[in-house]
């Protein structure tokens, strides 16, 4: 089996393909560089040329502050280059698997989001991650739509890197959004488990109880031993370009295991526990 990887280079990319050539599939990896995904023609011939079995998109425009900004940029990636990558796989009628993300909720409810809840995005970002799932969902029946949370990685900027890296200054982290981080590694191995599930909708974040930033914060720095100076701040504390829903926690229907026995398993591999 082929896959086609489109963002190979990012954060999750670098996690997912290695898992991917674990279950014995050969790997296209592709970032901007290498495939523009906002240009249709190059899209098709790349597409076309390798002949995949499926397509794991992954590429996405995901400052969500710039994203206030570059509107249109961010739209274009996330619609547009959303769009020519469906329309490619419903012809070559092969599946499409697109990461899609949280913030298409106004994290309004006060329990678990489960997949076809009401989506109604609060910043540019969710708005065009939403522009690409209709987009999916319009020119495709073999798809998979898997939104995630709260990502962390060892190949890229993250949350968890971020704390640990400011871990001598005097920390304020908010703590009235809520929501439930994701290993990079984890959702890997569940975007190949729902392979073998229908095509649809999936909520792939981390399991467990839901926790807010700043007790993410905390439990980083307790389970890496260190003792920071950190306090909890409000969201009107630490006013961000782009609005973020208070409650964005999606009830992963037992797909991916408790985060906080995920972020141990990530702080032994970068040394720190
Ligand atoms: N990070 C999170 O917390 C989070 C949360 C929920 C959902 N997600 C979703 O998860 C997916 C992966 O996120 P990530 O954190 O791994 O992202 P990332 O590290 O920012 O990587 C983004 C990837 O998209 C590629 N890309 C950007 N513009 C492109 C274009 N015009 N054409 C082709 N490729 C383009 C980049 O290629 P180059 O690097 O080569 O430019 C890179 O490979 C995204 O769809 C994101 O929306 C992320």
């Amino acid at each position: 089996m082929k896959a086609l990887v489109v963002g190979a280079s990012g954060m999750l990319g670098q996690d997912l393909c290695p898992v991917l050539e674990d279950f014995g599939y050969e790997t296209i990896e592709t970032g901007s560089k290498i495939l523009d995904i906002t240009k249709k023609d190059d899209v098709f011939d790349f597409v076309e040329n390798k002949n995949p079995d499926i397509i794991f998109h992954l590429a996405a425009y995901t400052n969500v502050d710039k994203a206030e900004i570059e509107k249109e940029k961010a739209k274009l990636i996330n619609k547009e280059g959303t769009k020519n990558l469906a329309l490619i796989s419903k012809k070559l009628d092969i599946p499409i698997v697109y990461i899609s993300t949280d913030y298409v909720f106004d994290g309004e409810k006060n329990s678990p989001y489960l997949p076809n809840d009401k989506t109604n995005p609060v910043n540019v970002y969710g708005k065009t991650k939403l522009m690409g799932e209709i987009e999916i969902q319009k020119h495709c029946e073999k798809f998979y739509i898997a939104r995630t949370s709260w990502l962390y990685g060892i190949h890229g900027k993250n949350f968890v890197d971020t704390m640990l890296n400011l871990k001598d200054k005097p920390l304020k982290v908010v703590n009235d959004q809520w929501g439930t981080p994701t290993w990079c590694a984890d959702l890997s191995y569940a975007l190949v488990e729902i392979l073998n599930k229908p095509y649809g909708i999936y909520h792939l974040s981390g399991g467990g109880k839901p926790t807010t930033w700043y007790n993410f914060a905390e439990t980083i720095f307790e389970y890496a031993n260190i003792n920071a100076n950190l306090s909890p701040c409000t969201t009107d504390e630490y006013p961000r370009p782009a609005k973020r829903p208070k409650y964005s926690v999606m009830d992963n229907n037992k797909l991916l295991r408790n985060w906080k026995t995920a972020l141990r398993e990530y702080l032994k591999l970068i040394e720190i526990e």
